[in-house]
């Protein structure tokens, strides 16, 4: 998938907000990569992707976390939520 792919994937399966809010954030990180002469198309996806997984049920979570054997730390137990930066390239591998 490229970017556009990817960002109409994001449009049709996350909130409006959660997806303003990663386009923001490609546009941004594309601003800083150009300004601190990095990649700006790697900086541009990461941008896109930071929150793919953000949204995911707590069943997904545990899909995943037991498919992939994604390692659970005392605070992530604590708190799921925190969870989703780590499956996003699990997730993400699968779905782009
Ligand atoms: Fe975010």
């Amino acid at each position: 998938m490229d970017l556009k792919e990817i960002e109409e994937y994001l449009k049709n399966t996350l909130t409006e907000k959660r997806y303003m809010h990663s386009v923001g954030t490609m546009k941004k990180a594309r601003e800083l990569a150009k300004i601190y002469g990095e990649d700006e198309e790697k900086a541009a996806f990461a941008g896109l992707v930071h929150d793919m997984a953000k949204e995911l049920t707590k069943e997904q979570m545990e899909e995943y976390i037991k498919k992939y054997n994604v390692v659970v730390d005392d605070v992530e137990k604590m708190k799921p939520s925190l969870l989703h930066a780590k499956l996003r390239s699990y997730y993400g591998k699968r779905k782009i």
